[in-house]
């Protein structure tokens, strides 16, 4: 059988244009002839991917998903590690999620990090989830199983993982803002590992929070009362997300929080966020999205690899990400 190609614009791996790869029992070959598509892949629907023929390919579903830094990140680690694969962003509509995921799992592919908006839905149509997947209710990285794609949450500890980057392993008061997927694998982190005392979740519907121990919901309203003394603020809102709301219900502020307390902004962007630059002249120590970004890929690769990966490996990712 002719494998079929498909054309999938990667630009970070254009030097490797070449000829589609002809390995037996290759179903279908992500690549082509022209000079817009730039990597050859071969994907089987063998049961272990990974250990098959080819290039295995991973990829990211969301949307948007063009910003994404997930694929330059993992790219750059795989080839540290000297493991092969292609790692690409795929756009998908909420719509089309489960139809593309039950697709990614028929052609072949390796393993899926999962973003907004589908994380819930990630969760849904797994056969199986981690302990941390089910309890935040969602899911940014699937495995493959017998059956079908397995759930795990790989933020929480991404997320955990960063914090010990600004050397933090434990903190009394944390205010975290916003109810969405990031914050509930904020808060169950900082609870389920043991980094915080006392957590403040602000969200715009605290009665729509899950009632955790541990934790206090709170609406914007009270935000000023909450913030003085406090040791650690964590924006996990969309807020400056691309394409996201630009402002919050009121601003937070940055310079009533515990001397020494630290600021963290899920969100990475070229420039640093408002939140972030008000803390800096506030004198408070700050981390964008990126540090939450690296760890939670590094657990992705150890759970799609069955493997702990190497710091020469964790160094790579985070060269890519230029931090
Ligand atoms: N660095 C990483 O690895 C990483 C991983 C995941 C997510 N993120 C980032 O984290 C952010 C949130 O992602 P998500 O997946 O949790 O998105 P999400 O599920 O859409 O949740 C975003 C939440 O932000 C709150 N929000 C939205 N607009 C707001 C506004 N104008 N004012 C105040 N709060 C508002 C809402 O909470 P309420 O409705 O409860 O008020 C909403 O549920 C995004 O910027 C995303 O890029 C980063």
């Amino acid at each position: 059988m002719w494998p079929l190609a498909v054309g999938v614009r990667v630009p970070s791996l254009a030097p490797r244009t070449a000829a589609p790869p002809k390995e037996p029992g290759a179903r279908l070959v992500f690549g082509g002839r022209s000079p817009d598509v730039a990597c050859f892949a071969s994907v089987s629907n063998a049961r272990d991917p990974l250990r098959e023929v080819g290039r295995p390919v991973f990829a990211v579903l969301g949307d948007p998903v063009a910003h994404s830094l997930s694929p330059a990140m993992h790219e750059a680690g795989l080839r540290a590690w000297g493991r092969p694969g292609v790692y690409v962003a795929l756009r998908v509509l909420a719509e089309d999620f489960a139809t593309a995921a039950a697709g990614a799992f028929a052609l072949g592919l390796a393993g899926l990090n999962v973003t907004v908006p589908h994380k819930a839905r990630a969760l849904a149509v797994a056969v199986d989830a981690s302990e941390a997947a089910r309890a935040i209710g969602a899911a940014n990285t699937l495995v493959r199983g017998e059956r079908g794609w397995v759930a795990h949450n790989t933020d929480a500890d991404g997320f955990v993982a960063g914090l010990g980057e600004l050397g933090i392993r434990h903190v009394d008061r944390v205010v975290v803002l916003g109810g969405g997927g990031a914050a509930r694998a904020v808060v169950w982190g900082l609870l389920a590992r043991g980094v915080a005392g006392q957590v403040t979740w602000i969200s715009r519907r605290p009665s729509a929070l899950p009632a955790w121990a541990g934790v206090a919901a709170r609406g914007w309203s009270e935000l000023s009362g909450c913030l003085p003394g406090s040791d650690l603020l964590v924006d996990a809102t969309s807020v400056g997300m691309e394409g996201g709301p630009t402002a919050y219900p009121i601003d937070p502020d940055p310079a009533v929080l515990a001397p020494g307390a630290a600021v963290v902004d899920l969100s990475y962007g070229r420039h640093p966020s408002a939140l972030l630059r008000r803390a800096r002249a506030a004198g408070r120590r700050t981390q964008d999205g990126r540090a939450m970004l690296l760890h939670q890929g590094v657990r992705a690769q150890a759970l799609w690899w069955g493997d702990e990966v190497p710091a020469r490996v964790v160094d790579a990712m985070r060269r890519a990400l230029e931090m």
